[in-house]
């Protein structure tokens, strides 16, 4: 290499490995607190338990770290958060990938709870701003639970 060329590639280099350094010591610091759940069925939880976030800034929040809102889908999955619950670290509400139907044929009728079905020939109208959406609260009995998803206090669980 042209010897003009290797000062700044060395202050390169150490500005990178500075900066490695630096956005760690940031996440485990007291500005972000992610922390990992490990992995179960090949997904991978992470939770925030900073308790400052809405719904939308929830999925903003995992999305920045190339994640998303954790989905919990099997029993397994369930039971392994379960395990994870920790009265200093994994605790309490965080949002998850949870909302009510924007879709009508995923609405159900008040008489029987059923799904609306496939009435194919109506048209398709969503007139609604209001989301409900769901929180999963960590605790030695783990609960679902609905919240308004504007509640500006909750923690975040992100998969990938
Ligand atoms: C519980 O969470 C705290 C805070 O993150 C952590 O320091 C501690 O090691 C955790 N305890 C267990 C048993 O994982
Ligand atoms: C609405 O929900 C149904 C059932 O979950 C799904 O099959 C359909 O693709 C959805 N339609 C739209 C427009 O999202
Ligand atoms: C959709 O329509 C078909 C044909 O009429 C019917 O067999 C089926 O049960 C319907 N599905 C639902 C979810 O209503």
């Amino acid at each position: 290499m042209n010897p003009k060329l290797l000062a700044p590639v060395a202050v390169l280099i150490f500005f990178s490995a500075y900066l490695l350094v630096e956005c760690s010591s940031i996440q485990g610091g007291a500005e972000i607190y992610l922390t990992s759940l490990g992995t179960v069925e090949g997904k991978s939880f992470f939770y925030d338990r900073s308790a400052s976030r809405n719904w939308v800034q929830a999925r903003q929040y995992c999305e920045e770290y190339g994640m998303e809102l954790a989905t919990i889908t099997t029993e397994v999955q369930l039971q392994y958060l379960k395990s994870k619950h920790n009265a200093t670290g994994f605790n309490s509400h965080h949002w998850i990938g949870l909302r009510n139907a924007r879709n009508l044929s995923a609405m159900a009728w008040d008489d029987t709870d059923l799904p609306v079905g496939n009435l194919t020939t109506a048209a398709f109208a969503n007139h609604a701003t209001d989301l409900i959406c769901g929180a999963y609260r960590s605790q030695t009995a783990p609960a679902l639970e609905i919240w308004p998803c504007t509640t500006g206090s909750l923690g975040v669980l992100c998969q990938t």
